[in-house]
């Protein structure tokens, strides 16, 4: 499973990127609102610290708008792959996109037929947000198993990006549960490789050694 952070914060972006272990970055414009800068100017920053995909999204509402930022957003790098609302005139954007060879990634997908539907239109990625569904006492990781089944069924090449991602169970889960990627703030991510026992482990390793006469 591939590591994207979720966010749009550079120190973060910077501080991932230097463990070697984040494949790609998620944005939204919540994210992008945070950071109080200028969007493109951002998203380029992003992508000259991330060589995988970089995910940018658009705020137009309509296919026509929709078009002509996701242009704009794909001429920043190669790598940014442009974010498409899960509603109709985002399907109808994504088909055009894809025909032109624009990376999609299509986000706020709730339930399966969305993951279909998205799928057959071509995008390069779908974002269910598990963590949304798990707080309003649904199933988020169902959600996962579900669209992970209807992508072998049918042979779909759109990445399952496990997004929304609150903990790392979720990442221990989403991965069990066949997605492609996961994507998660810094906390979550800065948590991966922890285990007391290790951190216990190795003091006892070093104090150890410390005794040895040499
Ligand atoms: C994914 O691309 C989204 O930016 C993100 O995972 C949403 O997460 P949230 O529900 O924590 O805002």
């Amino acid at each position: 499973m591939k590591f994207f952070l979720d966010t749009a914060n550079l120190d973060e972006i910077k501080a991932g990127a230097a463990l070697g272990m984040v494949d790609g970055v998620t944005t939204n414009p919540s994210l992008v609102a945070k950071e109080g800068k200028d969007f493109r100017t951002l998203v380029g920053q992003i992508c000259e610290v991330i060589s995988g995909p970089v995910s940018a999204e658009v705020v137009s509402t309509d296919c026509e708008g929709m078009l002509k930022e996701a242009r704009e957003l794909a001429k920043i790098a190669p790598n940014i792959v442009v974010k498409l609302p899960t509603i109709p005139e985002g399907v109808k954007a994504l088909k055009i996109l894809a025909g032109e060879g624009i990376r999609t990634n299509l986000t706020l997908i709730f339930q399966p037929l969305q993951a279909l539907i998205v799928a057959k239109a071509g995008a390069t990625m779908c974002s269910p947000f598990l963590g949304r569904l798990d707080d309003i006492g649904h199933d988020g990781m169902g959600l996962i198993d579900e669209i992970r089944t209807i992508y072998d069924n049918y042979g779909f090449a759109t990445e399952v990006l496990a997004a929304s991602l609150r903990h790392p169970l979720h990442v221990v889960q989403a991965a069990k549960a066949g997605a492609d990627i996961g994507t998660m703030p810094y906390g979550v991510f800065s948590k991966l490789l922890d285990h007391p026992l290790t951190t216990i482990g190795l003091e006892r390793f070093l104090s150890d050694w410390k005794k040895l006469k040499q």
